[in-house]
């Protein structure tokens, strides 16, 4: 099972100070794999924090260029030097506010995979899409479209964009489908039988537990509950 804090645009270095001291409480399990997502300028700080703890720091995006004249962006290199392990792709605050397409998004991906990161891949439908009953032909269509090339170590996390930040999540039966329909499009076009799939879009204390026993779920991407240490060691818990 695997579990992400993403942090967003969130907490200082003060702040991730505290948080780390709680991390030295947490009761770490071999069957959870868990990685924080902090604010760019702080990779570095946290890693070095918490290097010695089996929990590992990526970066919330990469640059789809490995170096060159691109002022305030980030190369996947650069994450990969400071210590990140994975990176998120193509999460939909930067696809909306950034208007990442989804051809930038394989080419961010595929940078990130060349400089040995492990990419987390982001999808997920707008409302109109569920409401259209269209989320799967939508889901499909970013992930064949974002996919990179010789991808290995992917991990999918199946976000609703309407479900990010807003207190509502799809049923856990939606939730079984379509993470059992990323993992059949995997098997079917792939070959590949073993895909990470994890859920994140208003992932919480109350709902998490049954979120993760949830078939076909193996995590979560946790955004706003993952910023009080002692929530996110709840939920962390809640995967074992
Ligand atoms: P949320 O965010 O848990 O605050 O809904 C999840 C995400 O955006 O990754």
């Amino acid at each position: 099972m695997f579990v992400a804090a993403n942090w967003k645009m969130n907490l200082d270095k003060n702040s991730i100070f505290e948080f780390s001291k709680h991390l030295n409480n947490f009761k770490f399990s071999s069957k959870v794999e868990a990685c924080i997502f902090p604010p760019m300028t702080y990779i570095d700080y946290l890693y070095n924090l918490i290097k010695n703890l089996p929990i590992s720091v990526g970066g919330q995006n990469c640059h789809f260029k490995s170096s060159g004249a691109f002022t305030g962006e980030v190369s996947a290199n650069f994450l990969k030097d400071t210590g990140c392990e994975y990176v998120l792709v193509g999460h939909s605050e930067r696809r909306i506010l950034n208007n990442e397409n989804n051809a930038e998004i394989k080419s961010r991906a595929q940078t990130a995979i060349n400089s040995n990161l492990k990419v987390i891949l982001c999808v997920g439908e707008r409302l109109t899409d569920r409401e259209e009953g269209k989320a799967l032909e939508y889901i499909e269509k970013q992930i064949n479209d974002c996919l990179p090339n010789n991808f290995k170590n992917l991990i999918i996390a199946y976000e609703p964009i309407w479900a990010i930040g807003s207190n509502q999540t799809p049923s856990l039966g939606e939730i079984e489908n379509v993470h059992g329909y990323i993992k059949k499009f995997f098997l079917k076009n792939y070959d590949v039988k073993n895909i990470c799939v994890i859920y994140g879009g208003s992932v919480n204390l109350n709902n998490s537990k049954d979120i993760f026993k949830t078939k076909n779920v193996d995590g979560g991407l946790i955004g706003g509950a993952s910023l009080k240490a002692d929530d996110f060691k709840k939920i962390y818990d809640n995967l074992k």
